[in-house]
């Protein structure tokens, strides 16, 4: 898989153009294959002949772009959601489903989308969220995603689930690193999870409580979804969970998930975490506002309202929907972030408007890398920046905070 791709990156910092290095893909040496797979020709909305070096120029672009560049399996582990994928859809229709009433003859000459989360400056309010596995889209995996979210100046969450170690993400950052932990059963193999993350440098710890099981992705389970050689579990080798191995009939990573995440964790383990570390901790996958309000209760930092990207429960509320009544509970007294169909700047407007105080990204960062390495998820990100600082310059809303719930229309039915 040899491309020579050329972006323009018009960050505020340089109008570098850059020509990337013919791209190694993990992915294709592991498992033999020479280039985009065989039975994938063109099954993306450009159209075959159109000039392959024109740089995409949305995030629906890179996916699909990413959908001709990704080998089979690992395009649908990174895009498919749970059963009939109804919250992976609906994550994106609550956008469409919301309408903007932008202000008029308001002085937008300046705009400033710097914002802060949990006391960190951040240059947008987009975050990266976790996901696992990022060898799979580019050699080199999550050292490409930290630098991309440092020359951003914004924050990664990385995954429990990442392929390089954590010490090595963080050591490779420029900006802030959060770490996303999944609660093994195993508690002293967590707990060393936590404690290397705190060692490294992260600066908060995101408790993902939406996933005590895995939800079927049939795509993955029709794959049988694995991890191929010379991947691993990264943060996990040293407690022997490394390997996520093709099992006889079902996705490699739902029987790791049985076999090893705990799925007996529960509130009462909040204290049992608190206690471990001085970090700030958030919850991520809240969608009801009794739980959020039992999580600002127990003094958690912050929520992430998700549905981990309709990868978990189908028909889970979207996290649009979930998002109103959830700010209303806990009337601002811990940071609220929201994931889940973000694809637009105007997408990012909404979810402000409505009450969050920050987003993430997790698929669309993922076809950045899988395009251009780090450079193409950095241009994931600059996009976002470019959308969101247009769509609040016709808002009339030149700042974070005149993002404001009166901007938002609901459609009726
Ligand atoms: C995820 N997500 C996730 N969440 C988490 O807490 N830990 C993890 O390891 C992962 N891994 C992961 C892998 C892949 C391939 C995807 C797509 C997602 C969920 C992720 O953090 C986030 O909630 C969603 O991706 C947000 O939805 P969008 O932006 O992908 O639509």
């Amino acid at each position: 898989m040899f491309e020579r791709i050329s972006h323009k990156i018009r960050s505020g910092l340089s109008q570098a153009k850059l020509r990337l290095e013919p791209r190694a893909s993990p992915t294709l040496a592991a498992v033999g294959g020479g280039g985009p797979n065989p039975g994938v020709v063109c099954r993306s909305s450009m159209a075959q002949g159109e000039d392959r070096d024109q740089a995409p120029l949305s995030l629906p672009d890179y996916e699909a772009r990413a959908r001709e560049l990704l080998e089979r399996a690992t395009f649908d582990y990174y895009a498919s959601g749970a059963d009939d994928e109804l919250s992976l859809a609906d994550n994106r229709a609550a956008y469409a489903r919301r309408r903007l009433a932008y202000r008029v003859l308001v002085d937008v000459s300046r705009i400033d989308c710097a914002t802060k989360v949990l006391d960190t400056e951040i240059a947008a309010p987009v975050l990266v969220a976790p996901t696992a596995f990022h060898r799979l889209a580019t050699a080199e995996g999550e050292l490409a995603t930290v630098r991309a979210a440092g020359a951003a100046g914004t924050i990664m969450i990385l995954s429990s689930l990442s392929t390089t170690a954590v010490e090595d993400v963080v050591a490779a950052a420029s900006g802030p690193v959060w770490f996303q932990l999944y609660v093994y059963r195993d508690r002293k193999a967590t707990e060393g999870l936590v404690r290397r993350a705190e060692a490294a440098g992260c600066e908060a710890l995101v408790l993902t409580v939406d996933a005590p099981r895995l939800g079927t992705r049939e795509r993955d389970v029709r794959n049988r979804f694995h991890l191929p050689e010379g991947l691993s579990v990264a943060n996990l080798l040293p407690a022997g969970y490394g390997a996520v191995a093709q099992p006889p009939a079902d996705s490699g990573l739902a029987a790791y998930f049985a076999e090893l995440i705990d799925p007996s964790l529960s509130w009462v383990d909040f204290a049992w975490l608190r206690g471990l570390t001085e970090l700030p901790i958030l919850l991520k996958g809240v969608v009801r506002a009794d739980d959020a309000q039992r999580a600002a209760q127990l003094g958690v930092d912050g929520i992430i309202v998700s549905n981990h990207g309709g990868r978990q429960l189908d028909t889970a509320v979207s996290t649009l929907d979930a998002l109103g009544p959830i700010a209303a509970a806990v009337e601002g007294r811990v940071e609220l972030i929201l994931d889940g169909g973000i694809r637009r700047g105007t997408d990012v407007i909404k979810a402000l408007a409505l009450g969050a105080n920050a987003v993430c990204v997790g698929r669309p960062i993922l076809w950045g890398l899988a395009e251009g390495g780090e450079a193409g998820a950095a241009r994931v990100l600059e996009i976002l920046r470019e959308e969101l600082e247009l769509g609040m310059t016709l808002c009339g809303a030149p700042t974070i905070e005149s993002l404001s719930r009166d901007l938002i229309v609901e459609l009726p039915g």
